[in-house]
């Protein structure tokens, strides 16, 4: 709408409007006056709307050429992929920003934010709609700091998240409950950056406490969970305190993208 009031169309109406205001109320009376000047600004919106009209794509590139928050800010080109010249696909947006993060603030989590992971977990798909997961919502500082003790590496940081959201299943309601629980993992991290929020994965299955115990059973322990119960993971999630731009379109495998048979390249 700013370009509007700069635009040609707008000197047009100025113009038209102290036509009207001068000379056409003497001429034809005001009602009619009154009536052709708004046809005439209707017309003047109606032309500066096929003016504003853009192919599609073309405010991507605009934004790529910026910089702004959205592009990557270079050059725009006819190289850019087919996706990439899409209108502000949110997913992708989302993707572009995203990255695990380990350093938090200590401010907790809003009960409306927390509501919304949940909710988000438990939409998320499952093979033939099965269900295995259940998800253990931690708060409790104490035992966030045992969680965090969960691994020899990878763990600690936990200790400094405000919660933790723990990714369990019943492997009786499901062959594949790893799918199934990695992509509630996954949609518990995405959600959150979606939030505004920072997070990240910790590896429990297969890792190991110490020497002699395994992850699973020292958070099985803690969190009394039900002896034929797995942990997959546990999603760690606070407030960023920690800078970390989105991976750049350098870094993307594009070699690992194979079309119609292996190894064909475009
Ligand atoms: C299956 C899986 C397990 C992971 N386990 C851990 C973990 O135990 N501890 C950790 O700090 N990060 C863990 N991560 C996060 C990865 O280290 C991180 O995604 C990777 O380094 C890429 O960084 P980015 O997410 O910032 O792009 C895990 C991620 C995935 C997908």
């Amino acid at each position: 709408m700013n370009n509007f009031f700069h635009s040609p169309v707008m000197l047009y109406i100025l113009a038209v409007l102290l036509v009207l205001v001068f000379f056409l109320p003497d001429l034809i009376g005001p009602v009619p006056a009154i009536l052709c000047g708004a046809a005439v600004i209707g017309f003047a919106f109606y032309i500066y709307n096929l003016w504003c009209r853009e192919e599609p794509g073309a405010a991507d590139r605009k934004n790529r050429a910026r910089g702004d928050e959205y592009g990557s800010g270079e050059a725009a080109n006819d190289q850019i992929k087919p996706y990439k010249k899409l209108e502000k696909p949110m997913l992708l947006e989302l993707l572009r920003k995203r990255r695990s993060i380990r350093k938090f603030t200590g401010q907790k989590i809003e009960e409306e934010k927390l509501d919304i992971l949940i909710e988000a977990a438990l939409r998320s798909p499952s093979s033939r709609g099965l269900n295995p997961w259940e998800f253990v919502v931690v708060t409790d500082s104490e035992t966030i700091g045992e969680l965090a003790r969960s691994k020899t590496h990878g763990s600690s940081f936990l200790a400094g998240a405000p919660l933790a959201i723990v990714v369990c299943a019943d492997p009786a309601k499901s062959d594949v409950w790893i799918e199934d629980t990695s992509i509630a993992s996954l949609l518990l991290h995405l959600c959150a950056a979606d939030l505004g929020l920072g997070s990240c994965w910790i590896q429990i299955r297969k890792r190991q406490h110490d020497e002699k115990t395994g992850s699973e059973t020292y958070v099985k322990n803690i969190l009394g969970l039900k002896p034929d119960m797995t942990v997959e993971a546990i999603v760690a999630i606070g407030y960023s305190a920690e800078e970390k731009p989105g991976r750049g379109d350098d870094t993307l495998l594009y070699e690992r993208i194979s079309y119609e048979k292996y190894g064909n390249r475009r």
